[in-house]
């Protein structure tokens, strides 16, 4: 990528305080700590509070990242927010979040590219920071997976949680920022992980809802699958097109789905598992969301220096994947 240099200036994240432990998750489903640990390495997620929406999340995180990035809310020339839990249909979460925020100048629309969400979030703004467009772009992964979560499917319910995290974009020196992105998708994939109820092909009604066709619907194996393949290989491809080699990478932040999925991508890229930031124990799978906050926590334990290389990678519904090489 030639021309402006695009980077990440500012980095936030939140996560809500009410925490859903396997040993709760056992009083609720036929399940135990000792599977949910083994099968996906998830410990524990946080859940919003009742009166707090995907908006409430996605805000507290972006006056972090604006913090950190040492700008004010109105010097924002857009906000992408990428999640699959909008507060309502329309308007979109960006708008709200703009209202949140004070963003007056800023354009403002949400994404819906599933747990792949903030990766294609990231390559538009930096596409439209790049050509000159926009100066400041805030781009925020955040979910409420709580409230799509049927708690009676063991399948599922282990698996997700709430939060949010945010970077804003802008120029960086030469050298730095993002060197390449990799998006990818196949639709033929779609219905390995939906929600049917509630669009405009199943309009909720009565029998929708108790079919309860508006909560998260998924073929665990064949995603598991598809997520083995594609992590390794959505991350060599965004490698080699940045004039990369997987033994440049310091520091992987991958999606948070499920600690063997992780280890199949390292595996195939030659690094040892102190080269990945994971927190899943922690938070889950917070789709959108997972990687912006894997990447604050990062940067806040300070294992994200200047110059490092990172590779960022996710995957996700639609089917959809995403990679990008970034020099921070
Ligand atoms: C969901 C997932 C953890 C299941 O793990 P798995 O090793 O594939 O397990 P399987 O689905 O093969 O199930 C193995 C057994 O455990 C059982 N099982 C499933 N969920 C269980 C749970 N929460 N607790 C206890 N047992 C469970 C299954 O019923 C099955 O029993 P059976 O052999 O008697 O039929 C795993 O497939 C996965 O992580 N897939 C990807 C999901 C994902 O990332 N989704 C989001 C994408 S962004």
């Amino acid at each position: 990528m030639n021309g402006i240099s695009v980077g990440i200036l500012g980095t936030g994240k939140y996560v809500p305080e009410r925490r859903l432990t396997n040993q709760d998750l056992e009083q609720m489903v036929d399940t135990n700590d000792e599977w949910i640990v083994t099968r996906t390495g998830i410990r524990e997620r946080r859940i919003a509070a009742p009166e707090q929406a995907t908006s409430d999340l996605a805000y507290e995180a972006s006056v972090q990242a604006l913090k950190s990035a040492g700008i004010t809310a109105d010097e924002l020339d857009l906000i992408i927010v990428a999640t699959i839990t909008p507060d309502m249909f329309f308007p979109s979460t960006a708008c709200l979040l703009q209202e949140k925020l004070g963003a007056k100048k800023a354009a403002a629309f949400d994404l819906s590219a599933a747990c792949s969400g903030f990766i294609y979030g990231l390559a538009n703004a930096n596409a439209l920071i790049a050509t000159g467009m926009y100066r400041h772009v805030l781009v925020v992964g955040a979910e409420c997976l709580s409230r799509i979560t049927d708690y009676t499917d063991r399948n599922t319910s282990i698996l997700f949680g709430d939060g949010a995290g945010a970077v804003v974009l802008g120029h960086v020196p030469e050298g730095r920022g993002f060197k390449s992105f990799k998006l990818g998708a196949d639709g033929a994939g779609g219905d390995l992980l939906r929600i049917c109820g509630g669009g405009s092909r199943l309009p909720s009604t009565e029998q929708s809802v108790s079919d309860r066709r508006h909560f998260i619907e998924m073929n665990g194996r064949d995603v598991f699958k598809f997520a083995v393949r594609v992590m390794g290989s959505a991350a060599e491809e965004a490698l080699s097109s940045a004039g990369y080699e997987k033994a440049d990478i310091d520091l992987l932040i991958p999606h948070q789905a499920n600690i063997r999925i992780i280890q199949s991508a390292l595996e195939r890229l030659n690094l040892s598992e102190d080269k990945a930031m994971i927190n899943l124990d922690r938070y889950g799978n917070v789709s959108a969301a997972s990687i912006p906050l894997a990447l604050a926590e990062a940067v806040e334990q300070g294992r994200v220096n200047e110059g490092d290389c990172l590779v960022l990678v996710g995957f996700g519904g639609g089917l959809t994947w995403g990679a990008s090489v970034l020099i921070w």
